[in-house]
C-alpha cells in the first residue's frame, strides 16, 4: 500500500512516499526554508506559508519521482493538521485533503508531535508499549509514557521555551546564525576549552525550563566570554539538563524502553549522552536516523498507515480541520 506523508507544520516542506506493505520509506522529500528566515533569527509565519505554498508541487513531484510511483497508485494520505504554524500547516494539508479528495482515496490528519514519537521506530520492525518518549524539538519538549499510537500520559514539560528554541535563541545572541541547533552543536564538538557553569533551572519533577538559561548566556554576553566557550558551556548545561530529567523519568517509571526524537535529538552530545545510558541502566534507548529527525514526511505517513490499521482501515472525514496547537494527552 503506498501512502503519501507530508508535513508543513513550520520552516520544511516535506513529502515522503511509504510502502506500508513492505514498510519501506520509498522517498522523503525536505525543502528548508533557513534563508528565507535567516535575515529574521527565526520562523516567520506568513513568510513560511508563502514559502510552502512555492514548494508544495515541485516537492510533491520530487517526491512520487524518486520513489518511482505515479499519483495512481496512492492509496493513503498522511497529513500533519496539528501543531505548528497555522498559516504553514494549512498549505500542507489543504493540498493532501485535496488530493484524497480528488482521488477519492482516505486521508488520515497526523499529530506533528506523535509523528516525532514513533520516528525512531520507522526502520525497526517492532514497536513495543509502553514506553517513554522525550521529544525535543523546536517548539516541544515533553515527557509522556505513550502506550499506543494515539494514547500518551504526559509526565514532564517544559514550562517555558522548547529546547531547540532555547539553542536557536542562544545562537541569535552569539550571532552565528539560523537554525542555531546545529551551529552551536558543530561548535562543541572543536571546543576543547573549559566550560562555565551555568545555573541548572529548578522545576519541580520531571518538568524543565530553559528561559533562565538564555538569561545566563545574555550575562556572559555583555560581560565579553568568547563567543565558543558561550555556545559550549550552553549545549553542555542544557543537554545535561534534560538528560537528568529523563533519567528521574526512568527511575520514577522503572521503564526500560526509550525514544528519544525530534530535531534536537540530532545533536551529538545528546547521543553520546543517550549512549552512556543506556549502557549504564541497562535501559534501551531508541533514536531516530538522522534523516528523520528534523520534520519530515515520512514520520507522518508511517504513522498514518499504523493508525490507518488500527482504526480498520477507515480515513477521517473531510471535515476536519487543523489546529495551530492540540494537546496529545487530549487534557487542555
Ligand atoms: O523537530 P524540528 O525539526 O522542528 C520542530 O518541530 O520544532 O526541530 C527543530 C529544532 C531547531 O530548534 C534546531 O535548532 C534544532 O531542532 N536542532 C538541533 C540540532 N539540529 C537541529 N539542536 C541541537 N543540536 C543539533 N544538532
Ligand atoms: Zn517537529
Amino acid at each position: 500500500m503506498k501512502v503519501i506523508g507530508i508535513d508543513t507544520s513550520c520552516d520544511d516542506t516535506s513529502v515522503a512516499v511509504y510502502n506500508g506493505t513492505t514498510g519501506e520509506i520509498l522517498s522523503n522529500i525536505i525543502s528548508s526554508q533557513y534563508s528565507a528566515h535567516k535575515p529574521y533569527g527565526g520562523v516567520v509565519p506568513e513568510i513560511a506559508a508563502r514559502e510552502h505554498l512555492n514548494n508544495m508541487e515541485p516537492v510533491f513531484n520530487k517526491a512520487l519521482r524518486d520513489a518511482n510511483i505515479t499519483v495512481e497508485e496512492i492509496e493513503l494520505v498522511c497529513v500533519t493538521n496539528t501543531p505548528g504554524l497555522l498559516p504553514a500547516i494549512l498549505v500542507g494539508f489543504t493540498f493532501g485533503k485535496g488530493l484524497a479528495f480528488a482521488k477519492y482515496i482516505p486521508f488520515k490528519a497526523i499529530h506533528h508531535i506523535e509523528a516525532h514519537i514513533f520516528s525512531p521506530f520507522i526502520k525497526e520492525k517492532e514497536i513495543k508499549f509502553p514506553f517513554i518518549s522525550l521529544v525535543v524539538s523546536g517548539g516541544h519538549t515533553i515527557l509522556t509514557i505513550t502506550r499506543n499510537f494515539t494514547n500518551h500520559t504526559i509526565i514532564g514539560k517544559t514550562v517555558d521555551d522548547a529546547i531547540g528554541e532555547a539553542f536557536d535563541k542562544v545562537a541569535k545572541m552569539l550571532e552565528l546564525g539560523y537554525p542555531g541547533g546545529p551551529i552551536i552543536d558543530e561548535i562543541f564538538r572543536s571546543y576543547k576549552g573549559e566550560y562555565i557553569e551555568l545555573p541548572k533551572p529548578q522545576v519541580k519533577g520531571v518538568s524543565m525550563s530553559f528561559s533562565g538559561l538564555k538569561t545566563a548566556v545574555r550575562r556572559l554576553v555583555e560581560k565579553g566570554y568568547p563567543k565558543e566557550q558561550i555556545a559550549a558551556s550552553f549545549q553542555k548545561t542544557a543537554i545535561d539538563y534534560v538528560v537528568g530529567k529523563l533519567k528521574k523519568a526512568i527511575n520514577e517509571t522503572g521503564m526500560k524502553r526509550i525514544s528519544v526524537s525530534g530535531g534536537v535529538s540530532a545533536n551529538s552530545y545528546l547521543r553520546e549522552k543517550l549512549n552512556e545510558l543506556q549502557k549504564n541502566r541497562k535501559v534501551e534507548i531508541l533514536v531516530p536516523e538522522m534523516e528523520f529527525t528534523s520534520d519530515n514526511g515520512a514520520m507522518v505517513a508511517f504513522l498514518g498507515y499504523k493508525i490507518f490499521k488500527m482504526d480498520e482501515e477507515i480515513g477521517d472525514p473531510f471535515t476536519l480541520n487543523a489546529y495551530s496547537s492540540v494537546p496529545i494527552d487530549g487534557v487542555v
